[in-house]
């Protein structure tokens, strides 16, 4: 049997190729994520490219949330003199200074249906949806939105932002990329040292990003997890 599947430039030509090309997709994912782990010590002369810090915006962007309201903001900080300050405030961790950037995940301070506004503004923009088909599920979200306490809405909108830490680090993973996800840290400091208040934000999770030392104690530590029948459970 022969078939050909063109895939970034590459020719399958036989059954055993295309069997082979499957295999290894998914021996890489999964080699992937063993590749990863929280890294304790980042070789501070190693920085990330313009294009890997534009590929983990986008990722960010593309990650989804609860009714594609992404109430979430990315702080990219590149600075040396900021990352220093903030490892005070992050129990003393020395990723947030050493890590070629440090990611700060931010939710709105306070959450209003103007945000809902702006949501379908960009939706009737990018799909030209007629605004009357638009406004019956619009005038349904205002409500949910209006309804809810601010406590309410800071707890829905940080879950948001753990989904963006599980996509980032993920797409890090896949790009070779090493991270430390973060919660060890002072909210209040950050928004205080970063400015936030000012833009209505508030951090949630932080996530320094570059690449492992060569003695990160770390690196070379067998992975601790569940057998996989002590944590999935399968209905059939
Ligand atoms: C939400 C979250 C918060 C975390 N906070 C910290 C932290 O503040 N400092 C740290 O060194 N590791 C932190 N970690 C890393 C975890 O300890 C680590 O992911 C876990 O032990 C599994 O190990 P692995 O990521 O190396 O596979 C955090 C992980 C997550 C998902």
């Amino acid at each position: 049997m022969c078939i050909n599947i063109t895939n970034r430039n590459l020719t399958f030509s036989t059954s055993i190729d295309v069997f082979l090309l499957f295999t290894t997709k998914i021996m890489n994912t999964i080699e992937s994520l063993q590749w990863r782990y929280a890294v304790k010590k980042f070789d501070k002369e190693k920085t990330l490219s313009a294009t890997q810090i534009h590929t983990l915006k986008e990722a960010f962007n593309l990650t989804p949330t609860s009714y594609g309201l992404q109430p979430l903001k990315l702080i990219v900080i590149q600075n040396k003199t900021i990352q220093e300050e903030l490892v005070l405030h992050s129990m003393n961790q020395p990723q947030v200074l050493e890590a070629s950037h440090l990611l700060v995940i931010c939710i709105p301070k306070t959450y209003e249906t103007k945000e809902i506004e702006n949501y379908f503004n960009l939706v009737k923009k990018v799909r030209q949806t007629p605004i009357e088909i638009l406004n019956p599920f619009k005038e349904f979200l205002t409500a949910q939105i209006a309804q809810k306490t601010q406590e309410e809405l800071a707890l829905w909108n940080k879950n948001q932002a753990y989904i963006a830490l599980g996509n980032l680090l993920t797409v890090c993973a896949l790009e070779k990329i090493d991270a430390c996800p973060m919660e060890g840290f002072n909210p209040e400091k950050y928004d205080e040292i970063l400015k936030l208040k000012a833009q209505n934000l508030t951090s949630v999770l932080v996530l320094p990003v570059g690449f492992r030392a060569k003695d990160d104690y770390m690196k070379d530590l067998k992975k601790v997890r569940k057998n996989l029948e002590d944590i999935i459970v399968e209905i059939n």
